[in-house]
C-alpha cells in the first residue's frame, strides 16, 4: 500500500512548509515539492495542516479502579482517540501488590490483544519494590516497558513509601528508564477527608475541597528531591496547580532533570464548574482535583515556558450512571477519574493556538513530539520525517465541532466539556500508513494496534 498526501502544509514541533509526502507501506518514505510519483492513493490536503500524530502518554484503558473498571477498553479507547487525531497511547499497566510486574504485563497485552486499533506502548505502576523485585524493574526495561509509576497519594491502595520511591529511582538512575510520579502527600489528604466525612461533608466537592494545591507542591517537591538524591530524572503526571508548577520550574531552574506534564481539565475546567446541584460534581471528580480558576493561566505559561512539556489526558473514564454513583452520599467512593482522550488535540489547538496562548509548532510539541522524545519512541513517532512512521493526521483548521456525549466516540455517558463548541479538526488520521479515520469514518480494524517497545529515556531528549 502506498500513498501520497499532496499540497498540505506540514507542522512539526520545529518546521512550518508546505510539500507533499509519500508513504510506502507503514513508513514515510520522501518528501518533497510537487512529488510526481504513483501511488495506490492520493489525498490533496490543500488548505489542512498535515501534522504528526498525537501521542497521549497518560491513559487508562479497562483498568480496575475504585471498586469498578474504566469503561473504555483497548477498542472503544483507542478508536476515540483516533478520531480526535491521536495515533498512539501509553497506557498504564498495573503490579497488584505482592506479584510480579510481568504478571501485570501479561494481562496488559490480553487486554489490548485483538482490540487495540492504533500502537499503544505500556508504562508500570508499581505498588511493591523490595529489593529483590528490582530485576523485575531491568525486565521490564528489556520488554520496552522503560517508565514507572508510582504513587504518593490513595494510601492502602497505591500509596508507596519514600524509600521505595528512592530504590526505584536508583534503579531507573542506571538503566535509563524514567519513574513517573503521582505527586501528592496522601496520608495527609487522608486526614482532611476523614475529618470532611467526620463533619457530614459527602458531596463530590469536598473532593476538591480536601486535597489543598500544598500538598501537590509538597509531594513535587519531595519527588524531585528523591530523585536528585537518586541521581535519576523525574516526570511529574497530571501536574494540576501553581504550588506545584513552582516546584518543578525551581528545580529546572538548577538544571535538574525534572519534567512534568499537565492535561486540558486543568487547563480549560476549574472549581468554578463545580457545586452543581445534586450528584452532577461527580463528573468531574479525578485526582489531583479541579484547582481555582487563577491556575489556569499559570499552567499555560508553564506550558509556554517549557516547565510543563506534556499535555496528556489520564483518561479514567467511569460513566455516571451506576459506576460514578457508587460514591452517593459519600465522596471518597466516587471512582477517581474523567473521559478525555477524544479531545486532547482539538481542546488544545482552540484554546491554546487559536487563542493565541501557543503556536502551532509548541501545539505539536507538547501534544506529540516531546511524549515521543520523554518516552523512548522518538524518531519513530512525533514527527514527519523520512523513515519515520506514517502516523499522520490531516488536520482541518476550520472545521468546526461540538464536544457531547451524544457525537463522542468514547464508551462514557457523559462529557466534561458538554456543548463547548472548538474549531478545528481532524480530516483524515493515518495510523502506520494505513487510513483509519476519513470523513468522520473509523476504518481502523481492532487489534491492528501494535505494542512499541520503548527505548528509555533521553535517547533522544536534550
Ligand atoms: O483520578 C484519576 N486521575 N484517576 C486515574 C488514576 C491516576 O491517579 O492517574
Ligand atoms: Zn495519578
Ligand atoms: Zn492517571
Amino acid at each position: 500500500m502506498s500513498l501520497l498526501i499532496k499540497n498540505g502544509r506540514i507542522i512539526t514541533a520545529e518546521q512550518d512548509y508546505s510539500a507533499d509526502i509519500y508513504i510506502e507501506k507503514d513508513k514515510i518514505k520522501t518528501i518533497g515539492l510537487s512529488l510526481d510519483i504513483q501511488a495506490d492513493k492520493i489525498i490533496d490536503a490543500k488548505g489542512k495542516y498535515v501534522i504528526p500524530g498525537g501521542i497521549d502518554v497518560h491513559t487508562h484503558l479497562d483498568m480496575p479502579f475504585g471498586g469498578t473498571t474504566s469503561v473504555d477498553n483497548f477498542e472503544t479507547g483507542t478508536r476515540a482517540a483516533a478520531f480526535g487525531g491521536t495515533t498512539s497511547i501509553i497506557d498504564f499497566a498495573i503490579q497488584a501488590k505482592g506479584t510480579k510486574m510481568r504478571t501485570a504485563l501479561d494481562t496488559w497485552w490480553k487486554k489490548a490483544e485483538g482490540k487495540a486499533t492504533i500502537d499503544y506502548g505500556l508504562h508500570m505502576i508499581v505498588t511493591d519494590l523490595l529489593e529483590a523485585d528490582l530485576g523485575d524493574m531491568g525486565d521490564m526495561v528489556k520488554e520496552g516497558v522503560t517508565s514507572f509509576k508510582l504513587f504518593m497519594a490513595y494510601p492502602n491502595v497505591l500509596l508507596v513509601d519514600d524509600a521505595t520511591i528512592f530504590r526505584a529511582m536508583k534503579h531507573t538512575a542506571d538503566t535509563g528508564a524514567l519513574v513517573c510520579m503521582h505527586a501528592e502527600n496522601g496520608g495527609v489528604i487522608d486526614l482532611i477527608v476523614q475529618k470532611a466525612l467526620a463533619e457530614g461533608k459527602t458531596a463530590p466537592i469536598y473532593h476538591a475541597l480536601t486535597r489543598p494545591t500544598s500538598a501537590e507542591g509538597e509531594a513535587v517537591n519531595r519527588a524531585i528531591a528523591l530523585s536528585q538524591m537518586a541521581g535519576a530524572p523525574v516526570y511529574i503526571v497530571h501536574l494540576s496547580s501553581n504550588d506545584a508548577l513552582e516546584k518543578v520550574a525551581e528545580a529546572r531552574d538548577h538544571g535538574l532533570p525534572a519534567f512534568a506534564e499537565t492535561c486540558p481539565q486543568y487547563l480549560f475546567l476549574s472549581l468554578d464548574d463545580m457545586n452543581k446541584p445534586g450528584f452532577e460534581d461527580a463528573k468531574l471528580v479525578f485526582t489531583p482535583p479541579l484547582r481555582e480558576k487563577w491556575h489556569q493561566e499559570k499552567l499555560w505559561a508553564g506550558i509556554k515556558k517549557n516547565t510543563l512539556q506534556i499535555v496528556s489526558t489520564d483518561h479514567c473514564p467511569f460513566c455516571f450512571n451506576e459506576q460514578k454513583e457508587l460514591g452517593k452520599g459519600d465522596f471518597t467512593k466516587i471512582p477517581n477519574g474523567g473521559p478525555g482522550i477524544e479531545h486532547r488535540m482539538q481542546l488544545i489547538y482552540d484554546g491554546g493556538v487559536r487563542a493565541g496562548r501557543i503556536t502551532l509548532n509548541r501545539w505539536i510539541e507538547i501534544t506529540s513530539t516531546a511524549p515521543a522524545k520523554m518516552f523512548g519512541m522518538f524518531p519513530r513517532k512525533g514527527t514527519i520525517a523520512p523513515g519515520s512512521d506514517a502516523d499522520i493526521v490531516i488536520w482541518d483548521p476550520e472545521k468546526e465541532y461540538t464536544i457531547s456525549a451524544k457525537t463522542h466516540h468514547m464508551a462514557v455517558d457523559y462529557s466534561m466539556y458538554e456543548g463547548k463548541k472548538v474549531k478545528g479538526n481532524t480530516d483524515t488520521v493515518i495510523s502506520r500508513g494505513e487510513v483509519i479515520v476519513e470523513q468522520d469514518k473509523f476504518l481502523g480494524k481492532p487489534g491492528r494496534g501494535n505494542f512499541v517497545k520503548r527505548d528509555t529515556y533521553g535517547t533522544a531528549w536534550n
